[in-house]
């Protein structure tokens, strides 16, 4: 069993493309380091992510995220364990998600993995507004 966290949230204020590139890149080492894997989506000043791994890490991290002065209307969509991981094998782990192409590549991506988990067809409804 692993665990799964998705949240929405929105920008306090709006970020500066070299601070979403700092912030982008810190996630992303981050969480490779700490083998946990997802996504982050930064749209019009909303961000969605979704974290997956060991559940002590998770719970940790997302204490951290959710202190985090740079986003504020943090609403929790799903916190709890999953059967596995949805995103292991996609690109390196975790992704960050910044244009129309990744948005694109993802949503295929999930469409192909959600005979195996249901997970993959609910981060696929959140998804759709951004897709239009
Ligand atoms: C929307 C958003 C998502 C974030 N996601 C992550 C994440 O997945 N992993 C991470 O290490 N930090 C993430 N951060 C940054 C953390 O809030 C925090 O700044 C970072 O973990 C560094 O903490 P430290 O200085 O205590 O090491 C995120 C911040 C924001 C605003």
């Amino acid at each position: 069993m692993i665990h799964t966290i998705c949240y929405v949230s929105s920008a306090s204020r709006e970020l500066k493309e070299n601070e979403l590139e700092k912030l982008f890149y810190n996630t992303q080492t981050n969480n490779s380091n700490a083998n946990i894997t997802g996504a982050l989506l930064y749209y019009y000043g909303n961000f969605l992510q979704v974290l997956e791994g060991e559940k002590d890490t998770l719970l940790a991290l997302f204490e951290k995220i959710k202190k985090d002065k740079r986003h504020k209307n943090i609403i929790t969509i799903f916190n709890k364990q999953n059967e596995h991981r949805i995103f292991e094998a996609y690109k390196s782990g975790f992704s960050i998600i910044k244009t129309k192409s990744d948005l694109k590549n993802l949503n295929e991506y999930l469409n192909k993995t959600k005979d195996t988990t249901p997970f993959s067809t609910s981060v696929l409804g959140l998804l759709e507004p951004f897709l239009i």
